[in-house]
């Protein structure tokens, strides 16, 4: 079905694809009868599947990852496609309009996108109250909802801790794991956060926070996979000493290497974040070399070119406790969680 509509999707600019495909949904959900349906051709109720990451309970290990659904607008439709887990944010205090648009593109010879949204979102509010009407309509959910925060474009970066801290605070009740996004490329300055010392700063003072609540949820990083092989080892090394529970690897890059897309259309695109197949090999890698570095002692959620299950199980294999998809969704359709499982479960452990 989806192999049908999607010419007629590609011929939409890609964000205006994006609000249509997940307007037919919402709408498609709305009918209790059509969400029934979904539910039973999309949701797969294999038990095997189900695992235990950072002390929470995951229905299955393929989670839908951030950005996707920026403001929580479409939770229980995306949770009718059969995701574990969604990730939703980035989330910023303070609603921004982000780039200017153009700033989504397709690279269909490549099965990748290029973005530079840079972090467009309602802010901290409007996204609390749409977890807090989601979470008193599901209290029987299985879903796990992971929490994405960032900084506003306009906050400095020695400021920026109080951003993350303000939006930790607020989402505290309604989130079931946080996951601290200092790897966009599309945020003028955001990566430096990843060097150690804002970082260790940064991540101590969320843990601080954290505990205080007496009954602390899994902190995650989500980082570049553009980052050296030290940088990663220091990562690692990070992640240890503030006691953070994982790793999510990897944001999108800023490389334009191994493309079939001709130089001409990436150049004319500009800066961004590219994603999808292209992405595959070296978040891959990131994950290999993490794991190696951190023994068993944290998560890591594998993202980037997940789009079957092959490369889901590549992740998995490489270290990866739980996977994350978004580019995959958009080129492979609704049927592709369900199919992952299919092909993951025999062996799933
Ligand atoms: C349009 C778009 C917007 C994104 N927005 C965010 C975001 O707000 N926060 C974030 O942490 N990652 C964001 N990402 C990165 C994805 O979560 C994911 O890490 C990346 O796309 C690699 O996965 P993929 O190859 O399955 O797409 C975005 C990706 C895309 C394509």
């Amino acid at each position: 079905m989806y192999h049908l509509l999607k010419p007629l999707i590609f011929l939409l600019d890609p964000e205006k694809a994006h609000k249509a495909t997940m307007t037919l949904l919402d709408t498609a959900c709305a009918v209790p009868p059509v969400h029934f349906i979904m539910q039973r051709m999309f949701c797969s109720g294999d038990e095997a599947l189900s695992t235990n990451v950072m002390g929470l309970r995951f229905a299955n290990p393929v989670g839908l990852a951030a950005g996707f659904d920026k403001d929580g607008k479409h939770i229980s439709s995306l949770a009718s496609l059969g995701f574990g887990f969604i990730e939703v944010g980035t989330v910023t205090p303070i609603a921004q309009e982000g780039n200017p648009k153009p700033r989504l593109f397709r690279l269909p010879a490549d099965k990748a996108l290029i973005n530079r949204m840079g972090f467009n979102n309602e802010g901290l509010d409007a996204l609390v109250r749409r977890l807090k009407k989601w979470r008193e309509r599901n209290t029987d959910t299985k879903l796990i909802i992971g929490g994405n925060i960032g900084k506003n474009k306009l906050t400095p970066n020695e400021n920026a801790e109080q951003d993350y801290l303000t939006c930790f605070g607020a989402l505290f009740p309604w989130v079931d794991y946080f996951v601290v996004n200092v790897s966009s490329p599309n945020t003028p300055g955001l990566r430096e956060l990843q060097e150690k010392e804002p970082l260790t700063k940064l991540l101590l003072l969320l843990q601080e926070k954290n505990r205080s609540t007496g009954k602390p949820k899994p902190v995650l990083l989500k980082i570049a996979p553009d980052l050296t092989d030290t940088q990663l080892d220091e990562i690692a090394d990070i992640v240890r000493s503030t006691e953070i529970a994982g790793v999510i690897a990897t944001n999108t890059t800023v490389s334009r290497n191994n493309l079939s897309t001709p130089p001409g259309i990436t150049d004319s695109i500009g800066a961004g974040g590219l994603s999808g197949s292209p992405l595959r090999e070296r978040s891959t890698q990131v994950i290999r070399r993490l794991r190696e570095k951190l023994g068993t002692h944290a998560a890591i959620i594998g993202v980037g070119g997940v789009e079957d299950a092959s490369s889901a199980r590549e992740k998995l294999d490489a270290g990866a406790n739980l996977v994350q998809v978004y580019s995959g969704l958009v080129y492979q359709g609704p049927a592709m969680v369900k199919n992952i499982l299919k092909g993951i479960s025999p062996s799933f452990s």
